[in-house]
């Protein structure tokens, strides 16, 4: 009987043993056998497969023509970075929201440390996901997302009217340049907005506008330098010029808008606007300074992003008078020529609603490129942690599967039954918890500044002007289009 007993329990632990054996190795096998999305074979030496990006007008056609060759999860090596280009909304949602939390990080470009003094941890867009960003994105939502009826949503309004009404006085002698006008008429609601501090055409006001023009348009290129690091000196003179750039901005941000309000800050007091926000949360030490003051300068850059954006959509808006009529003509019928639009009007104006989606799908401006902050996985294919990860909006925006004539500016796509309409595919600002602060300061604005130049003037082309916009990014060289503008007959 002992024996017995005995070989049973050598029969067990046997039995254990081939059972702990075949699951380490099923394991082993599973993991060696998961998918690794499909990567071009020619892959050169030291440039991997930058070479398939050349000779596109807009770099994210490259992506699309990929996608069509190797499935929607195409695995690239460029230079020294390893990367994935995403095609299709299903992939690039499962990336940006089903998935989200493991793919919250962004590249560290040498560039982006460049531009925010050595780290990009102290950039609001370009940082990785942190404890930090979470607080950072939480304390702007009441100023970038405010709510109807609220005093932050009247108190924009005002000010959106008003610097918009001011904007139109100096429409005067054409052709216009419209682009410093946007930018400044921007600048000065977001100053407004953030920081309560009015400016006009003082000049350090209009050099600090030109900076960040000069930043923004700088964070929208992409470099060869960016996966081939070794090639950052061939950039050495821009970066000098826009150290400067960014130091002089700091100094404005410093002297003429924070001033005195770090000293006399009353803890007792509700915040009036962000930067009162801001410092609040520095006095708190939930954040420090310096990272308050690179968040505050983020967000005031946002007026470049949306002055650009408008040039733009003026771009496209001066080839297209019927457009222009049928803008005329919601606003006749529905608020007249003598009030001044108001962002409370968005409900009946539908159709200006749609002109600013439309221009904003034709930019099909990229999303903010993610990096793996583990590994994981995107439509079945392993995603090593640190692959850098592009989601081809550009597609989203421009397909022949998903749109009509997509080359043609039509705003109707966006209107269904009276009413606005956003396909699920339209995903212009991103998604998730990386997704875009400004969309619907970007949508308020834009709506206010259109929609008041409309209620006025036609826009018409200057003779031997080519309005041909750039698809593929949101930034305009300093030099962009002039316009004609013809006041209504009242
Ligand atoms: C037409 C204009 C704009 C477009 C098309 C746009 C688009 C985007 C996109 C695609 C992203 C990346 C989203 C993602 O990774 O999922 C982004 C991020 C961001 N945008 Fe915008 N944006 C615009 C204007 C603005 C403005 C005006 C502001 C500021 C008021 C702003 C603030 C931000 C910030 C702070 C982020 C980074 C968020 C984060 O990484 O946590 N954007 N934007």
């Amino acid at each position: 009987m002992p024996i017995s007993i005995l070989t049973t329990i050598l029969i067990i632990i046997l039995t254990l043993l081939i059972v702990a054996v075949a699951i380490s190795y099923y394991k082993s096998q599973k993991s060696e056998c998961v998918l690794k999305p499909p990567s071009p074979w020619l892959k050169l030496p030291l440039i991997g497969h930058l070479h398939l990006l050349h000779g596109y007008e807009v770099p994210y056609q490259a992506f699309t023509e990929l996608g069509r060759k190797y499935g929607n999860v195409v695995g690239l090596q460029l230079g020294q970075v390893k990367c994935v280009v995403v095609n299709e909304q299903k992939n690039i949602r499962e990336t940006l929201v089903t998935r989200g939390s493991h793919f919250d990080y962004r590249p560290n470009f040498e560039r982006y440390r460049r531009l925010f003094s050595g780290n990009k941890e102290n950039s609001l867009a370009f940082c990785d996901w942190s404890k930090t960003q979470k607080i950072r994105r939480d304390m702007l939502k009441a100023y970038t997302f405010p709510r109807a009826f609220t005093n932050n949503y009247h108190s924009l309004d005002e000010l959106i009217t008003n610097c918009t009404q001011e904007m139109l006085q100096e429409f005067g002698e054409n052709p216009l340049d419209l682009k410093p006008i946007f930018l400044r008429c921007c600048a000065r609601i977001f100053l407004l907005h953030f920081c309560s501090r009015n400016f006009h055409m003082e000049a350090d006001f209009l050099r600090m506008i030109n900076n960040f023009d000069e930043v923004f348009f700088e964070v929208n290129q992409g470099y060869a330098a960016d996966f081939l690091p070794f090639l950052m000196p061939l950039h050495k003179k821009k970066m000098q010029k826009l150290n400067e750039v960014t130091s002089e901005i700091r100094q404005f941000i410093n002297d003429r808008v924070i001033g005195d309000k770090f000293q006399v800050y009353n803890p007792d007091l509700e915040h009036g606007d962000y930067l009162e926000s801001l410092i609040g949360h520095v006095k708190k030490e939930s954040i420090d300074w310096e990272t308050a003051l690179f968040a505050l300068e983020d967000i005031i850059g946002g007026h470049s992003a949306v002055g650009n954006f408008l040039t733009k959509l003026f771009g496209y808006l001066v080839n297209e008078p019927e457009v222009q009529k049928k803008i005329q003509d919601e606003i006749d019928l529905t608020i007249g020529k003598e009030r001044p639009i108001s962002i409370y009007d968005r409900n009946q104006l539908v159709y200006i609603e749609a002109t600013v989606f439309e221009a904003i799908r034709m930019i099909s401006s990229p999303i903010v490129p993610r990096v793996a902050n583990q590994t994981s996985s995107i439509g079945g294919y392993q995603i090593e942690k640190g692959t850098v990860i592009f989601l081809n909006n550009y597609n989203l925006s421009m397909s022949n599967d998903l749109w009509e004539n997509p080359e043609k500016f039509c705003p109707e796509r966006f209107v269904k039954n009276g009413k606005l309409y956003k396909p699920d595919y339209f995903l212009p600002f991103g998604g998730g918890r990386r997704s875009c602060m400004g969309y619907k300061l970007v949508q308020l604005v834009s709506f206010g500044i259109l929609g008041s130049v409309m209620q006025n003037f036609d826009v018409k082309p200057v003779k031997n002007e080519r309005y041909q916009v750039q698809a593929g990014s949101l930034a305009l060289g300093k030099d962009s289009f002039k316009f004609m503008l013809e006041q209504r007959k009242r």
